[in-house]
């Protein structure tokens, strides 16, 4: 029987992404959102391991499967950090993407260019409902452009601007911003871990 990962998260813009990410691997990937009676997590932790562990946990325990969560979000070196885990809700509790990154960018309108790095970060727990886990952590690095440009993507990305492509994440192919984006590289380095996981775990499914 085919093995099953369920994705801790109901966020369109991210099971797209995890799912493209996850195609290679013969694993079925499915999103909590498609699955009946599946809790609610409340992300109450103030650190992007403490959110994603307890998602991954209560998800995995509630379906029985495999659960891969990740939290992530936006830090902001002349934010001191912000808004960090509280990326989702910077505007206000159910804020759009649009209005977090305008907010964003009021907040950073005397910061001048040389002083508006910052960087998304991701961790990412994939959890057995035997209690077992591993995690694994990725960033991206880039600055705070003036104003928004592009459609892809989603949150932040019209905002973020990647040198190293000289284009806002926006701006880029769900593809190319696979290849460098923070969910990417953690998810990349959690795939170097997963066949020994998968191993480990083996027959312990459904228990
Ligand atoms: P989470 O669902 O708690 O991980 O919150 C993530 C929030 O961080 C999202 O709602 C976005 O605001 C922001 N974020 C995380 N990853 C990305 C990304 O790849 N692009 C743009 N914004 C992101």
């Amino acid at each position: 029987m085919k093995r099953q990962i369920v994705l801790a998260t109901r966020n369109r813009g991210k099971i797209r992404e995890l799912q493209a990410l996850m195609k290679d691997f013969g694993i079925e990937v499915v999103s909590v959102a498609d699955i009946k009676g599946a809790p609610e997590v409340e992300e109450d932790a103030d650190t992007f391991i403490g959110n994603s562990l307890k998602k991954a946990r209560e998800i995995a325990s509630a379906t029985g499967f495999m659960a891969l969560a990740d939290d992530s979000g936006l830090v902001v070196d002349a934010l001191d950090g912000a808004p960090g885990v509280y990326s989702a809700r910077y505007a206000g509790d159910n804020a759009t993407d649009e209005e977090n990154y305008l907010k964003l960018l009021e907040e950073m309108r005397d910061i001048p260019d040389e002083k508006r790095t910052a960087r998304f970060k991701c961790v990412m727990v994939l959890f057995h409902p035997s209690g077992q886990w591993i995690s694994a952590e990725g960033s991206c690095e880039g600055v705070i452009a003036r104003e928004p440009a592009g459609s892809e993507g989603f949150g932040y990305d019209p905002v973020f601007f990647v040198p190293e492509l000289n284009r806002c994440m926006a701006q880029i192919s769900p593809d190319e911003k696979n290849a460098i984006s923070h969910r990417g590289n953690a998810l990349k380095k959690l795939r170097e871990m997963l066949p020994e996981f998968l191993e480990k775990t083996r027959g312990k499914d459904n228990p």
